[in-house]
């Protein structure tokens, strides 16, 4: 039975955005609940606007605490401090969570659609488990909606079976962002289930990509694996199942204004200054790396160059110093975790071989920072380094411009 449905603020056509990630993760520690901001560019990108816009988040619940703080309907007011919408969480199990997030999501399509296939596999129990737990995101934003009309934005790879599971609510908008790039059918070809997904997304009405190419790739997929499909390439758009999605390129970007405001602040510029005399005991250049620890960001290789410079210009020593942030990621994937021991061997391979007293050339830190403490090392830094060897679109490079208040970085 569909419950009253949950009204958001805002405009007057209700907003409901999905995702797999939630914007506010509540844990426990110590006997308290506490809460945190995942990291991740989605999260990054969308939480300004819903609390601009108001409406509804329906995401995964992943804090060990989540369901503490949930209404009935597993609902909770964020953000803390000054509620402005509804988190809608979904409860799932260990297995779901290994079946879907870690599996076909992460094993499956994010190495595929990242042109990574030393790291991809697939499993077609996983598949099985992605297509349940798609069922169950599925029922929760049907409640949401409860039949009235409703715009739905759907995000990310986790989801591509929801719009299909949705074509039959009449009522509801059907919107998908993807936004990870879209491979050439050729690759797709690895993925046995192919044909199902591509399917799964023709629900949409509108399907969002980051470039233009990723748009052109998936038209091709589709002419690739959807046979009865038909693709008007002119203007970006299928028809399938009596259902027009039109695809489109939309090159995500972030809040400039606020991380303006965020680098202005007094005590983000102390904490700037505080932080260059730290890491650079004379003057000299400080080099900033931020990306969560995942095989794309091309860390390794970063730090090799680094390295190599090193070598090549022995009178930069003392007069450089790189930081690079990498919260842990996807920790449970056997590929992250060599990552991470690859990385912290090579920092400290560095620092043995370059430092000497009074000065570290590589420092690595491994935990998330919150909005503020970014802002101050954007505003610290004089160069930053975004070498990831594949992405969808990168934010951390307007981060850092956004928060050049001089423009000399
Ligand atoms: C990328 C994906 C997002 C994801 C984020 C963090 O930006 O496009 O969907 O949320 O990485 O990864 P995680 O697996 O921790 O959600």
């Amino acid at each position: 039975m569909l419950r009253e449905p949950h009204r958001g603020g805002g405009g007057s056509e209700r907003l409901i955005v999905v995702s797999n990630r939630e914007p506010f993760e509540h844990y426990r520690e110590d006997g308290e609940v506490l809460v945190t901001r995942p990291a991740g560019g989605l999260v990054s990108a969308l939480h300004p606007l819903m609390r601009r816009r108001g409406g509804t988040w329906v995401a995964w619940g992943s804090g060990n605490a989540d369901f503490e703080v949930t209404d009935r309907d597993d609902g909770v007011r964020v953000p803390p401090e000054r509620p402005s919408y509804r988190l809608r969480r979904v409860r799932l199990s260990t297995d779901e969570v290994q079946g879907y997030y870690t599996g076909f999501a992460n094993e499956s399509l994010w190495p595929l659609c990242h042109l990574r296939l030393e790291h991809f596999a697939y499993d077609p129990r996983q598949w099985e488990e992605y297509r349940r737990v798609n069922r169950k995101f599925a029922k929760a934003v049907a409640q949401e909606a409860g039949g009235e009309k409703a715009t739905v934005w759907l995000h990310d790879y986790h989801l591509a079976q929801v719009p299909a599971l949705l074509r039959s609510e009449r009522r509801l908008r059907l919107h998908q962002f993807w936004h990870i790039p879209w491979p050439h059918p050729a690759m797709l070809d690895a993925l046995p289930v192919a044909p199902a997904l591509v399917r799964g997304l023709l629900g949409n009405h509108l399907l969002g990509f980051q470039t233009e190419s990723a748009v052109v790739n998936f038209l091709a997929s589709v002419a690739a694996f959807v046979p009865g499909a038909k693709v008007n390439d002119r203007r970006a758009s299928v028809r399938h199942r009596n259902r027009t999605t039109l695809v489109r390129a939309y090159p995500i970007s972030i809040d400039v204004a606020a991380f303006e405001r965020l680098a202005a602040r007094p005590e983000v510029q102390a904490e700037a200054r505080a932080l260059r005399r730290r890491l650079l005991p004379q003057k000299g250049h400080l080099f900033l790396g931020v990306d969560r620890m995942d095989y794309t960001k091309g860390i390794p290789r970063r730090l090799e160059a680094f390295a190599a410079m090193l070598e090549l210009h022995p009178d930069l020593g003392g007069r450089i110093a790189y930081l690079q942030i990498a919260p842990a990621s996807r920790s449970e994937i056997p590929a992250y975790r060599a990552l991470e021991r690859r990385v912290v061997a090579a920092v400290e391979a560095i620092n043995q071989r370059f430092g000497r007293k009074g000065w570290v050339p590589v420092h690595l830190q491994r935990t998330n920072l919150d909005a503020a403490g970014l802002a101050a090392c954007y505003e610290a830094a004089d160069v930053c380094v975004v070498s990831s060897l594949m992405d969808g679109m990168n934010l951390v490079a307007k981060e850092y411009v956004a928060c050049q208040r001089d423009g000399s970085g």
